[in-house]
């Protein structure tokens, strides 16, 4: 059977302030007519039936996350972390709690907060990723053509030598190496040489194979996690989950598995993908009017051009302003030049330091 596992843990600071401690990006509404966390679940429900998709959050949005799911998801499939340890344990509690379900199963793992434009395209992907799963032990991942020298993402590079076929629609291919978050300089480098891929952070892999990762190279996760499986799986042991959890190390899966990993292939992809990650990446999201702007609420605007004005409730007015983000909701207005968009983040830094 197929699964899917949705991780919905994640802060998205860049997004303040419209995306808060207790409720982030997933939760909102910023890109569709719905949650971007419900709007994961729909893209892939045709290929996974609700009953077999899990959520994994932490006790901070669990509240906002049940008020927003999507009812189709039954109650029992909703995890709660104590509080994020990053991606490495999330996968490790639901792949141990998928196993005790099913242990034939193949799964694909998801981002809650991603935006794909061609949603018949991903699914056609997410078919050949599961077809290869289920007949290899291969870890598959999603590439995409990267753009820029990004610093944020993993990149994969591939062998162009030795396609995979896996059915007349899609090819994947071997990966050689997989580098999460390289410095500047490498990400140059490895975008000029046509070899690498950007990682979407989405993955397909045999819940079976998945484990045995763990265990080879994250055997604390593995093990802490693998004692207290049976008590979870029953809807109890969360005390022994906190207790757990603080000794986990909070490392990703990609620094944790994906770049010591033996056996990955990647499916070079192409359905407009964008991870939404900071106010300056809306635009290829959402379409820009004539000017270059990008408008939404009570608002006056006056020669104002490729900016992101987005008002929740009071009027908001731009008198001639350039390449600028100002964001008004309730009790915080943020005012900032698009080409600072990523240090929006230190802004929630600063606040938590004040208490
Ligand atoms: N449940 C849970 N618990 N979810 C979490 C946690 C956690 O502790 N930490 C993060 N998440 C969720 C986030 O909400 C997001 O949906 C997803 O996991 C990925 O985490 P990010 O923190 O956004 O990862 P990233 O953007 O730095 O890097 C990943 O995604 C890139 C593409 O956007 C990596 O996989 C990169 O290699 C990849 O290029
Ligand atoms: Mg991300």
């Amino acid at each position: 059977k197929r699964y899917g596992v949705i991780m919905a843990g994640g802060g998205g600071t860049r997004f303040w302030p419209l995306s808060r401690k207790s409720k982030p990006k997933q939760f909102l509404n910023i890109t569709g007519e719905d949650t971007m966390i419900n709007d994961t679940i729909k893209r892939i429900m045709d290929l996974v039936p609700p009953e077999q998709i899990i959520i994994v959050t932490n006790k901070a949005q669990e509240s906002t996350l049940k008020k927003v799911l999507m009812k189709e998801i039954p109650e029992e499939n909703i995890l709660v972390e104590p509080f994020g340890r990053n991606t490495a344990a999330c996968i490790a509690y639901a792949s141990m709690i998928i196993e005790k379900r099913d242990k034939e199963s193949c799964m694909g793992v998801f981002p809650s907060d991603h935006y794909i434009k061609n949603v018949y395209e991903f699914q056609k992907v997410l078919d050949a990723a599961f077809c290869i799963a289920e007949n290899s032990d291969k870890l598959i991942t999603m590439g995409i053509n990267p753009t820029f020298p990004s610093t944020g993402y993993g990149y994969i590079k591939f062998d162009k030598e030795s396609p995979i076929k896996i059915n007349e629609v899609k090819t994947a291919y071997e990966v050689k190496e997989f580098v999460e978050k390289p410095d500047v300089q490498k990400a140059k480098q490895y975008i000029e040489s046509g070899d690498y891929l950007w990682n979407s952070g989405m993955f397909v892999w045999k819940t079976r194979v998945i484990l045995n990762n763990f265990e080879r190279f994250l055997p604390r996760i593995y093990y802490k996690l693998k004692s207290i499986i049976d008590l979870l799986y029953n809807n109890m042991g969360y005390q022994e989950l906190e207790k757990v959890y603080k000794d986990l190390p909070d490392i990703s899966i990609d620094y944790g598995i994906m770049e010591r990993a033996l056996d990955v292939a990647v499916i070079p992809c192409n359905f407009g993908w964008s991870d939404v990650g900071s106010w300056d990446s809306l635009g290829s999201v959402i379409p820009p009017d004539e000017n270059g702007n990008i408008i939404r609420g009570e608002h006056v605007e006056i020669e104002t051009k490729n900016s992101i004005i987005f008002s929740n409730g009071r009027m908001v007015a731009a008198v001639g302003l350039e390449d600028m983000i100002v964001v008004e909701t309730q009790d915080a207005i943020l005012v900032c030049p698009k080409r600072k968009a990523q240090d929006v983040k230190k802004v929630v830094e600063q606040l938590k330091k004040m208490g």
